[in-house]
C-alpha cells in the first residue's frame, strides 16, 4: 500500500517542479503555441540566467582555476568521417520496437527494465533481476530476435493500444543527419554532433602546437549535442536537443587512472559545492566498460524520479584519438621530452584521456529540484500558509537582488532607482514597484532572488534601506553604502570555487 503513495508523491513533486518552472519563466515547451515538439524545450528569461550562471560556473572552475586547461568552441557540423572514427555511425543506437495498433515507438530494453522494476517494486527483487539479466546477455549478444521473444515471453503490452502486437526489434541510430550542399545528389550527409568531446579530439594537435600545452593538460567545451532519443521522458532530464560541458584531459600512458581518481573526487566536490547535498549525491560505477575504456563512473542524483546521472567521468584510454589518427591519416601523437625512470625521454605516444562529461540541462534540473522549497508556516491571521520559494546558491541565483519603493510617491521611487543605477553594474538586479510590497517579496521568493531591498520614508532621512533574506525572510536595517559588500559576499562565484581546492 505505501509503494503506489510513495510513487504518487515523487510524481506530483516532478510535476510541481515543471509547473513552476513554465509558470515564472524558467523553461517552456519548445514552440508551444504549436502544441510543442517532444522532449525539445525553451529556457524562459530566468531560466537562460541561471542555465548562464552553472555554465560560468563550470567554465571558470575548469579553465581559470587550472593552469593547464583551456577551452574551445568548435563547429556543431564535422566532417562526417568524424563519426565513422568515433564509432557513432556504426555503434550510436538503442534496440528500438513499434507497436502495430498505436503505431507507437519504445525502446525494446527500456520496456523490459521497467517490467523488471514492476517486480523489484511488488517485492520480487530475484525476478526483477533475473529479467535483467537476461537482458543484458542478449543486448551483449547483439540478439535483438531473443530481445523481442523476451517482450512477448513476458507478456509486455503496448501502454496505449494495449496488444502486444510487436514489429522486430531493430536498432535506431541517435544521430540526426542532415544534407550539406546545394545539389542534392553531390550532397553529403552530415550529422548534428551527438556529443561536444570529438570537437575537443579534433582539435587535440591545434590546441597543444598553439598552446604550447605540455602533458598532463586538458580542453574544455561547452555546447549543443543533438541525440533522436527513441524514450524522452522526465522533462529536461532526456531531451533531443541538450548541452554538455566536457573536458577531455590529456594524460601520459600509465598514469590515467591517478587522473581518473583525481577528476572523479574533483567533479563531486564540485557538485557539492554549488550546493547539491553530499546525501542526494552518488557514484554509479560502471560494470561493463566499453571495448575501449578502462574504468566509468557516473555522478548520480536523487532526482524527483529517483538517483540518475548527471555526470560521466571515463577513462577512454588512447582510443579516439588512435581512431582519427587511423580515419584522418594524420599523427596525433605526442612528444613528450620528460625524462622516464632510466633517464630517457618518453618519446612519442598517442596520449591516453580522462574525460569529465556533464550535461547543462541536467545540472540545471538538479539544481531546480533542490533548489525547490515548500515551507509550511503561518499567514498573519494565524491560517496555514504554505510559502514556496527556490533556495539557490546566490552565486547561481538569476536575479541577485530586487530594489522596491515602499510606495510609488514622495520621491521613494527615484530614491530606489538611483540604488538600482549604482548596482546594475556590478549585479543582475531589477526594480519592481506594483502590487503591496507582500506579493513583491512572493514574487521574488518563487524566482529565487536571495536578496529583496525597500526603500521608505526613513531611507530619505538616513540612508538605510531595509534587506530581507530570502531563506529566512529575516530583514535588517543597513546603510546603502553597506548593499555592495554584503551581495558580493554572497554571490561571488568565489564562494563557490573556494571550496575546490
Ligand atoms: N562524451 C561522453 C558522453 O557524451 P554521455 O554519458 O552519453 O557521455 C554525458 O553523456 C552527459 O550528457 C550525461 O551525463 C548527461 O548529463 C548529458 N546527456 C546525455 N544525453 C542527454 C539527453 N538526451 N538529454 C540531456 N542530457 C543528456
Amino acid at each position: 500500500m505505501q509503494k503506489p503513495q510513495a510513487q504518487s508523491t515523487t510524481e506530483s513533486t516532478l510535476q510541481k517542479i515543471i509547473s513552476h518552472a513554465k509558470e515564472y519563466g524558467f523553461v517552456f515547451p519548445s514552440s508551444e503555441i504549436y502544441d510543442g515538439l517532444a522532449a525539445v524545450y525553451d529556457y524562459g528569461q530566468y531560466g537562460v540566467e541561471l542555465k548562464n550562471n552553472l555554465k560560468a560556473l563550470w567554465w571558470k572552475a575548469m579553465t581559470q582555476l587550472n593552469e593547464n586547461i583551456v577551452g574551445v568552441d568548435a563547429a556543431i557540423f564535422m566532417h562526417p568521417l568524424t563519426w565513422k572514427a568515433s564509432g557513432h555511425v556504426d555503434g550510436f543506437s538503442d534496440p528500438m520496437i513499434d507497436n502495430k495498433d498505436s503505431k507507437k515507438r519504445y525502446r525494446a530494453d527500456v520496456l523490459i527494465e521497467d517490467k523488471a522494476a514492476e517486480y523489484e517494486k511488488a517485492g520480487d527483487e530475484t525476478r526483477g533481476q533475473d529479467l535483467r539479466n537476461r537482458l543484458a546477455r542478449l543486448l551483449e549478444a547483439n540478439n535483438l530476435e531473443g530481445v523481442r521473444n523476451l517482450i512477448l515471453e513476458e507478456k509486455i503490452v503496448c501502454p496505449v493500444s494495449g496488444t502486444a502486437n510487436w514489429t522486430d526489434v531493430r536498432q535506431f541510430n541517435l544521430m540526426f543527419s542532415t544534407q550539406m550542399g546545394a545539389v542534392a545528389e553531390d550532397a553529403d550527409t552530415i550529422y548534428l554532433r551527438p556529443e561536444t568531446a570529438q570537437g575537443i579530439f579534433v582539435n587535440f594537435l591545434n590546441v597543444q602546437k598553439t598552446g604550447r600545452m605540455k602533458i598532463p593538460f586538458g580542453i574544455a567545451q561547452i555546447g549543443k549535442a543533438f541525440r533522436n532519443e527513441v524514450v524522452a521522458r522526465q522533462f529536461i532530464f532526456r531531451m533531443r536537443e541538450f548541452e554538455q560541458m566536457e573536458m577531455q584531459f590529456f594524460v601520459r600512458p600509465g598514469t590515467q587512472q591517478q587522473w581518473y581518481e583525481y577528476w572523479k573526487e574533483t567533479r563531486r566536490k564540485w557538485h557539492e559545492a554549488l550546493g547539491l547535498p553530499a546525501a542526494k549525491l552518488k557514484w554509479h560505477v560502471h560494470e561493463k566498460l566499453a571495448f575501449y575504456a578502462d574504468a566509468a563512473v557516473d555522478i548520480e542524483y536523487e532526482f524527483p524520479f529517483g538517483f540518475k546521472e548527471i555526470e560521466g567521468i571515463h577513462s577512454r584510454t588512447n582510443h579516439d584519438l588512435s581512431k582519427h589518427q587511423e580515419y584522418s591519416k594524420k599523427k596525433q601523437q605526442y612528444f613528450d621530452n620528460d625524462l622516464d625512470e632510466n633517464g630517457k625521454p618518453y618519446g612519442n605516444y598517442i596520449p591516453y584521456v580522462v574525460e569529465t562529461s556533464v550535461g547543462a540541462d541536467r545540472l540545471f534540473l538538479a539544481v531546480l529540484s533542490n533548489a525547490y522549497t515548500e515551507d509550511e508556516g503561518v499567514d498573519a491571521d494565524g491560517n496555514p500558509k504554505t510559502r514556496i520559494f527556490l533556495k539557490f546558491h546566490p552565486s547561481i541565483a538569476p536575479i541577485k537582488a530586487a530594489i522596491f519603493p515602499l510606495v510609488k510617491r514622495d520621491g521613494l521611487p527615484e530614491k530606489a532607482k538611483a540604488i538600482l543605477e549604482d548596482l546594475r553594474y556590478d549585479f543582475n538586479v531589477i526594480y519592481e514597484e506594483r502590487d503591496a510590497i507582500g506579493r513583491r517579496y512572493t514574487r521574488q521568493d518563487l524566482i529565487g532572488t536571495p536578496f529583496c531591498i525597500a526603500v521608505d520614508y526613513q531611507t530619505l532621512e538616513d540612508d538605510t534601506v531595509t534587506i530581507r533574506y530570502r531563506d529566512t525572510t529575516e530583514q535588517k536595517r543597513v546603510h546603502i553604502s553597506e548593499l555592495r559588500s554584503i551581495i558580493s559576499e554572497e554571490v561571488s562565484f568565489k564562494r563557490v570555487l573556494e571550496k575546490l581546492s
